[in-house]
């Protein structure tokens, strides 16, 4: 079902359903306050979508085990980031450029979405259409419209569209945080980023070129720039690849907190909760900041498999 309405922030469960529900397949939940949650439950996959920051919280192709990792200790609540699943860093990825007192990975990630369609694809795959349009505030002064398009099937694929209606050049950063449910951090490898420059957030975002594969001996937060190729996370535990292959994203973000930040954080679980997450984020990072001149649009695209 593809729905004429859009989304109105005040609508409840009941007038979402009746708008943008696909029988036995898509429906939403209010997990308390108001905090909206689309659930999906197809021949395909399980997954959980947040209106707020059109968040994808969880995906499950069936017969596997979870993909994305969430965190059980994940605040469902109003204008909080949640911890896990995918969080949308946009306009801006980590600090802001110049002023320190900006919210860190900018202001999509709790703003309130709206949903603009929903729709059952030939091959049963389910895809939620999102929008922020209103996005000038006082961290942002620029009209940029951006839309999210998310695709549930045995594969994930997300597109994040930015344009550019001020009548400026902007320059706009942004990821998909993407947070993936390993079985022990310890053993998995991250490939594909061998000879690629990084910047060391830990060593003062010095630059640093990978040697190989990517492991996990203590906590690691890295951009890696220039970076367009794909990556496997190979899970020797849970014995499976996760692909992620990209299109205009020029840098990957690889974190994990490891024991000292997770135990900080308050949000991230029981001590040993970094065992079982790894962040590998697709977008366009430091030096790979987009320019995006007026009139202009700009689209993030990826899409997460499990072999
Ligand atoms: C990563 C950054 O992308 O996000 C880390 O590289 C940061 O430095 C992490 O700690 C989590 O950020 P936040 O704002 O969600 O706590």
């Amino acid at each position: 079902m593809l729905s004429a309405l859009s989304y109105n922030p005040n609508m409840d469960v009941q007038q979402l359903t009746k708008a943008f529900a696909i029988q036995d397949k898509l429906s939403f939940r209010d997990v308390g306050n108001g905090f909206i949650i689309i659930a999906i439950d197809s021949e395909l996959c399980t997954a959980s979508m947040a209106l707020q920051g059109a968040h994808v919280m969880t995906w499950q192709p069936k017969g596997e085990a979870p993909v994305l990792w969430l965190s059980p200790d994940a605040k469902l609540e109003k204008g909080k980031s949640i911890r896990g699943g995918i969080p949308i860093c946009w306009p801006w990825f980590g600090d802001h450029a110049t002023e320190s007192t900006f919210t860190a990975h900018g202001f999509a990630r709790t703003a309130d979405w709206e949903l603009v369609s929903t729709s059952e694809l030939a091959g049963g795959e389910i895809e939620v259409v999102m929008r922020l349009l209103d996005t000038q505030t006082e961290q942002w002064k620029y009209d940029t419209p951006v839309a999210i398009k998310v695709t549930f099937g045995r594969s994930l694929h997300i597109e994040l569209t930015t344009t550019n209606q001020s009548d400026v050049p902007i320059q706009l950063s942004e990821a998909l945080h993407t947070y993936f449910h390993v079985q022990d951090v310890r053993k998995i490898e991250v490939q594909g980023l061998d000879s690629i420059e990084y910047l060391d957030k830990l060593d003062a975002y010095q630059r640093k070129s990978q040697q190989g594969v990517v492991c996990f001996e203590q906590e690691v937060d890295r951009i890696y720039i220039n970076q367009s190729s794909d990556i496997i996370i190979q899970d020797k535990v849970l014995n499976r690849n996760i692909h992620i292959s990209k299109q205009g994203s020029q840098s990957s973000i690889v974190w994990n907190p490891w024991l000292d930040k997770c135990k900080a954080m308050g949000d991230l679980g029981a001590d040993d909760a970094f065992l079982n997450m790894v962040c590998v984020e697709s977008g366009n990072a430091a030096d790979n900041t987009v320019s995006l001149a007026a009139g202009e649009t700009h689209c993030l695209s990826v899409t997460y498999s499990v072999t």
